[in-house]
């Protein structure tokens, strides 16, 4: 009988200690209140966190497949853009969505002849073969407008991605379309309004490929006390 009790006490022992991951803190050595509080840190952790996940998984596309996005997806993903943050609500940006492969084409032909000292099948990839374009202008007269834009395209970057949709924000095209006459009438075509400059591009589609992550410099940031 003494025996079959110091062999449960052994099992019991053993079982306790199995379930105990290796780095997981002994409970019981922590006040009711602690453990309460670690509980519920617990439980949120479980939960995945789809704002979090979104965000921490999403990478810029460089390869797409043919199809443009639908444009009902592309809707949603332009109204989360403008409810992006933005300075005193002025909204201070114009975007355009071209998913027309002729314009496209169109574009790609004229920035490539706007530079004719450069390779042109590096000018004319700088869409990254992205279906669905999207311009955003600001408004220079707002010192803040370049902000408002990059809150919306990231609004938009980060929508798109939760729905399975890639992107890719864009900086070349804007050079190309703008240090030279050759492409004026196309960026005339995308109508701005008298004074909006071109600011930022944004390329979307269904991904064909799953780049991997790109390191981040934590070190950049840091507490102040
Ligand atoms: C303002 C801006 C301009 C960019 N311009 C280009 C570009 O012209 N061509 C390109 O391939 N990627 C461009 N990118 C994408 C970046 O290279 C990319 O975001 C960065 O390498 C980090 O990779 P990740 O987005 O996958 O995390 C641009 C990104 C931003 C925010």
């Amino acid at each position: 009988m003494k025996k079959s009790i110091i062999t449960l006490g052994i099992l019991c022992a053993l079982f306790a200690g199995c379930k105990q991951k290796p780095n997981e803190p002994d409970k019981e050595k922590f006040e009711p209140v602690f453990m309460e509080a670690m509980e519920a840190w617990e439980q949120q952790q479980s939960q995945e966190n789809q704002v979090i996940t979104t965000i921490m998984e999403r990478r810029s596309i460089r390869k797409y497949k043919p199809q443009a996005v639908e444009r009902d997806k592309m809707d949603i993903i332009l109204r989360c853009g403008i409810n992006a943050p933005n300075g005193q609500n002025k909204q201070s940006w114009e975007v355009r969505v071209v998913d027309n492969p002729q314009l496209l084409d169109e574009m790609r032909e004229a920035m490539a002849k706007g530079h004719p000292d450069l390779n042109p099948e590096m000018v004319k990839g700088c869409f990254r073969d992205a279906p669905t374009m999207v311009f955003i202008a600001r408004d220079p007269a707002y010192d803040f407008s370049a902000y408002d834009c990059g809150l919306l395209a990231e609004n938009m970057v980060l929508s798109a991605w939760s729905m399975g949709i890639g992107s890719i924000c864009l900086g070349s095209p804007v050079r190309f379309l703008t240090d030279n006459d050759v492409c004026k009438p196309l960026v005339e075509k995308l109508g701005f309004s008298e004074g909006y400059e071109l600011s930022l591009c944004v390329g979307f589609g269904y991904p064909d490929e799953a780049p991997a992550a790109k390191p981040r410099d934590w070190n950049k940031v840091q507490y102040v006390d």
